[in-house]
């Protein structure tokens, strides 16, 4: 035996690689499922903020979390993004990746992106820099601000332009935005990255009524491309994207349906839409 043939046969790696997670991976979805979060468990000083928490989310699928403060629909993206670690139960990325055993890094990489309530647009840069620079993975250089774009990049750029509808603005910097269309560039720097699943915690805060409309029509424009999961209090906009809901109480899914399903049920009444 040579040397070589010594060092992979004692190199534990390649006999357990099976069970290194391998975010290269092709995203499995052979089942028609993206996401499944099986009862998951994480607790705060003894405090349950997601309790049994099971929710399966369909490739293409835009889904709505509903519930009351602190139901821990925050606290369900922390777990999907890796930023929170959960006590108990499984989390899995199509049928082949595994949440739970990859970092954060590794699950934006793998397609999973998330939009923060609070829009991080670079102000000084125009509405195409800020998409040039959300192509590439490291936001702490710019030179992709200095290379050449390929055709292909540029069309992305167009095609990414024009879901946002900002194709007018794209020489603006981005401080110039209204609120709202800050939202929708930051919604277009993450498509740039060509996500398969993305998370949207309350979009609309802040929102006029018409911005409102328009991210309505977005979100459902991303639907069918990739998945989508929008977390929001308010109805009218959830009832606008008629989309399936979920609604989360005590970290529990309490009820599952449409919204006039979900309306219906005394027991999402009792503890949410009583008050809304
Ligand atoms: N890092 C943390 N440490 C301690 N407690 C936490 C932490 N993160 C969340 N919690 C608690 O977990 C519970 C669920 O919080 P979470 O933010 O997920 O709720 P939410 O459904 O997003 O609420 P809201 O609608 O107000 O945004 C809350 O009681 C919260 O105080
Ligand atoms: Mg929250």
């Amino acid at each position: 035996m040579n040397l070589q043939a010594l060092r992979s046969f004692t190199d534990r790696s390649q006999y357990y690689d099976f069970r290194i997670p391998k975010i290269n991976d092709e995203l499995d979805l052979s089942h028609g499922t993206i996401l499944y979060l099986e009862g998951i468990t994480v607790s705060f000083d003894g405090f349950k903020a997601i309790d049994d928490l099971n929710l399966y989310i369909d490739a293409g699928e835009l889904r709505c979390i509903i519930g009351p403060n602190g139901a821990g629909k925050t606290t369900m993206m922390d777990i999907i993004t890796g930023k929170t670690r959960p006590d108990e139960g499984t989390a899995w990325f199509g049928q082949k990746m595994n949440l739970l055993r990859m970092n954060e890094a590794e699950i934006a990489e793998a397609g999973i992106g998330r939009k923060f309530q609070k829009p991080t647009v670079f102000e000084n840069h125009s509405v195409f820099e800020n998409l040039e620079l959300a192509m590439s993975s490291n936001k702490n250089v710019l030179p992709t601000l200095f290379a050449r774009l390929s055709g292909e990049q540029r069309d992305h750029i167009d095609e990414v332009l024009e879901v946002i509808g900002l194709s007018e603005q794209v020489k603006a910097a981005a401080g110039v935005l209204s609120h709202g269309q800050k939202q929708w560039l930051e919604i277009g720097m993450l498509l740039m990255q060509k996500p398969r699943l993305l998370l949207v915690d309350e979009p609309v805060a802040g929102m006029t009524h018409q911005e409102m409309d328009r991210t309505a029509e977005l979100l459902k424009t991303l639907a069918g491309k990739q998945s989508v999961i929008v977390v929001e209090h308010d109805m009218d906009f959830v009832r606008s994207l008629q989309s399936p809901v979920t609604v989360l109480h005590q970290g529990h899914v309490l009820a599952e349906g449409s919204m006039e399903e979900v309306q219906n049920d005394q027991r999402v009444v009792d503890v949410y839409l009583g008050g809304h």
